[in-house]
């Protein structure tokens, strides 16, 4: 069994639903998916996963939200080397800054980035939602 693992962070909502079509594209007979909020997540969910889909909104200035997720995601730098690993987020006025950098840096804690990361312009339409699922698909 491949144990997924989708992590976020949301305000509005908007990552919310995508991290919930994200975890169902990572569903199949042979998954384990857990969906969690990041206040309820810690590095070792992330260890013991065979796959991990993390989410974010862009916030405050093409950053991660700064309270919770930021700090998560700092604490994963020695836990992701060779990891699959897939990125989404929500934005607004942006132009996707934010997950470029965030792309990066997970290459540079060595995860195995399994595909581009996903950005959807504020609430996902159904379109958006398909390739949250396809996106869930590619960790399994
Ligand atoms: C404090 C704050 C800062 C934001 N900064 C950015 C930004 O730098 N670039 C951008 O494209 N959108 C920015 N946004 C818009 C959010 O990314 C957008 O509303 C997104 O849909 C929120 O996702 P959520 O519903 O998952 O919280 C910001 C929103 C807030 C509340």
């Amino acid at each position: 069994m491949k144990k997924v693992t989708v992590i976020y962070w949301s305000g509005t909502g908007n990552t919310e639903m995508m991290a919930k079509a994200v975890a169902e594209g990572a569903e199949s007979d042979n998954s384990v998916v857990r969906l969690l909020s990041v206040d309820k997540a810690s590095a070792e969910d992330v260890a013991n996963a065979d796959g991990v889909a993390l989410g974010c909104p862009s916030m405050g200035a093409e950053v991660l939200e700064e309270t919770e997720m930021e700090p998560f995601v700092a604490s994963l730098e020695k836990v992701v080397a060779g990891k699959p690993l897939v990125l989404f987020g929500a934005y607004d006025w942006g132009n996707g800054e934010w997950m470029k950098d965030w792309e990066e840096r997970m290459k540079g804690y060595g995860a195995n980035l399994a595909a581009e990361g996903l950005i959807v312009n504020l609430t996902p339409s159904d379109e958006d939602l398909h390739a949250c699922k396809e996106l869930g698909a590619k960790l399994l």
